[in-house]
């Protein structure tokens, strides 16, 4: 069903929006792995809606409690790991509408016809935003063994609403959400300190793995990676990276290739951009269907949405790479 990813740093993530439990397997921790269970929580709390004003009022207790897999240490077992969180503030009320009108922009439609009546539609089921808490559990431990590998990897919004200027972009969230509406925006990410040479040619790229974890994030739409499309503008001469050796290492001048040639780590940061649509649930009235009777109607999506995703996609876009890399340097160190 498309929940599981990974080859050696593998997880299966769980649950529906309004279900009473959401959480993640993961296999592939050695045993004897130390799980520093404050450090995960603290990165957990970065997604948790709730905390300013430009998330939902939504109040989600991400509290991670591990259900198998871990001793009374925090040291992995050798067993799959099962990390749970318990859904608490669910208002399936707020769905009721959402049953027979698809939202403009959801997944609702589609929903509809590949699962019929039995799928789960309270809070946006299995699509909703919430499935990224299992996401930033995995992540948070990967990033957690990667840490101690010296690995360092940072997210940021860089644009909002078309604004880059912090102030201007928050603006711009105060903005829609005034109207009713929302807006989108741009993560960026950087990878630094990972070995040159890690990855894998063609299908398992390091591209490859990356951008298949970070399309696992709802509402992302676009991936690039270095300069990214605007490669495509630009000469041989203009793009390719010069190589020096400095600080005792072969490095390259310039990272227009965001760190990755040939699907292969370069030794210089990843960087990547991952682009996010505006929240598809908005106040403002819109176009739909009833699907019991096919009349057009007008729709104002009620309930508590996020005017924008980007403050709160920030941590889980860090899991996301944090996990695909993660589980490239497994591949890479086995496959030499
Ligand atoms: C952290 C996060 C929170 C989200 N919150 C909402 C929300 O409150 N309302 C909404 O309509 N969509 C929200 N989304 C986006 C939808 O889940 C997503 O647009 C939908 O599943 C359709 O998938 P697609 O946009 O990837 O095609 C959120 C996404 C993320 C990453």
């Amino acid at each position: 069903m498309g929940n599981t990813i990974g080859t050696i740093y593998r997880f299966t993530i769980w649950g529906q929006s309004h279900a009473p439990e959401i959480g993640v397997t993961i296999e592939g921790l050695p045993a004897g792995t130390l799980i520093d269970r404050s450090k995960l929580q603290a990165f957990m709390d970065r997604r948790r809606p709730g905390g300013n004003r430009y998330s939902t009022a939504r109040r989600e207790g991400d509290e991670v409690f591990f259900a198998a897999g871990l001793n009374e240490a925090s040291e992995t077992v050798g067993a799959p790991l099962t990390a749970v969180i318990r859904n608490t503030n669910t208002r399936s009320s707020d769905y009721e509408e959402l049953k027979y009108v698809p939202r403009p922009g959801h997944a609702d439609y589609p929903a509809m016809v590949r699962f019929g009546g039995a799928r789960d539609f309270a809070g946006g089921g299995q699509f909703s935003g919430r499935m990224t808490a299992p996401l930033c559990i995995a992540g948070g431990i990967a990033l957690q063994l990667l840490e101690a590998r010296g690995i360092r990897i940072s997210a940021r919004a860089v644009m909002i609403g078309g604004e880059t200027e912090e102030e201007r972009m928050l603006a711009a969230i105060d903005e829609a959400r005034a109207e009713g509406d929302s807006v989108g925006g741009v993560v960026e990410c950087v990878v630094e300190n990972v070995p040159a040479g890690v990855g894998e040619p063609m299908f398992d790229g390091i591209e490859n793995r990356i951008a298949q974890m970070v399309f696992g994030i709802p509402a992302v739409k676009g991936i690039e990676f270095g300069n990214g499309f605007a490669c495509a503008s630009l000469r041989g001469s203009e793009n390719n990276d010069p190589y020096i050796f400095s600080e005792g290492r072969v490095q390259t001048r310039t990272n227009h290739a965001g760190g990755i040639y040939g699907g292969m780590t370069s030794g210089m940061p990843i960087v990547f951009r991952a682009a996010f649509k505006p929240t598809p649930s908005i106040a403002k009235e819109q176009d739909s269907i009833d699907m019991r009777t096919g009349e057009a109607v007008r729709l104002c999506v009620h309930g508590r949405h996020d005017p924008c995703i980007v403050p709160r996609a920030v941590p889980v876009v860090e899991a996301a790479a944090a996990a695909a890399v993660l589980d490239e340097m497994m591949m890479s160190e086995i496959h030499v």
